[in-house]
């Protein structure tokens, strides 16, 4: 993946693991074929994977032949994907330090933990050539909306009053496609795709992993109750009569070329 801390650009030390992350959110890359099939052939292309988590996007570009750089803001993550043979890079998302460098930037499930969404979309445009490619997924209007509601209202028993706004970014398509356009890009689709997600490892698994971040900010003692207690929350919503838990995922999927 490639999440990020908040306020950074993809996951961040000391609130990621890539050792968990590889546990509990393989699912993350597994779902992520598609995004990758949108960039169409990259043989030879250079290409920025943003926010590359542990690496399984990078592996999967070099896999088909591109010339790619990984970059996350968790120093552990980056450290994971060199692991694999692969270049990375720390860097903040959100201040991306590349000037024309690439012909393609591919980003999945990253761009939501950078709040700034405005700084990223700009970031990306400076780092393409022109007629250079976008390809992006991530969460969009909605997204994860029973855990969110459910973080915020077991946050506010903690006394932590927030609406995440400053963790999770989910725009709606029509707010991501101006954006883009603003920032110099001719967008050929953006669209909002709701998933609903099987979490095999479990809800309290996903909080423990997906929600690091968040989970940050309430004290080492409470967070095991928090945890329970946000899981409790969203039961009704989210844990199907078999027993099996479901993340309400929305993607925002867009391709856009920087004119
Ligand atoms: C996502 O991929 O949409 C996501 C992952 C973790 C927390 C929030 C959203």
């Amino acid at each position: 993946m490639s999440e990020a801390q908040a306020g950074q650009g993809a996951p961040s030390t000391p609130d990621w693991s890539a050792a968990r992350y590889a546990r509990d959110a393989r699912f993350v890359a597994d779902l992520a074929t598609p995004v990758l099939d949108l960039l169409g052939p990259v043989q030879g292309l250079e290409v920025l994977d943003l926010g590359c988590g542990d690496g399984p996007m990078t592996a999967a570009l070099a896999a088909r032949g591109a010339r790619v750089t990984g970059v996350d803001a968790s120093a552990d993550m980056v450290a994971a994907t060199q692991a694999r043979g692969l270049t990375a890079q720390q860097a903040d998302g959100q201040a991306l330090p590349f000037e024309g460098a690439f012909d393609a930037v591919f980003s999945n499930a990253a761009i939501h933990w950078m709040p700034d969404q405005d700084a990223v979309i700009a970031g990306i445009a400076r780092a393409l050539r022109p007629g250079g490619l976008l390809v992006a997924e991530q969460g969009g209007q909605g997204n994860v909306a029973a855990i969110r509601t459910a973080l915020i209202a077991a946050l506010a028993e903690e006394g932590i009053d927030t609406t995440l706004d400053e963790v999770w970014a989910f725009p709606s398509a029509p707010a991501q496609r101006a954006r883009l356009e603003r920032h110099g890009f001719t967008v050929e689709h953006c669209d909002l795709i709701p998933r609903p997600t099987r979490v095999d490892a479990g809800m309290e698994a996903w909080l423990g992993t997906l929600a690091a971040p968040v989970l940050a900010r309430v004290a080492p003692d409470r967070r095991e109750a928090f945890i329970t207690r946000v899981t409790r929350l969203v039961t009704p919503a989210l844990r199907a009569e078999d027993g099996t838990w479901w993340a309400d995922y929305v993607r925002l999927r867009y391709r856009a070329i920087l004119r």
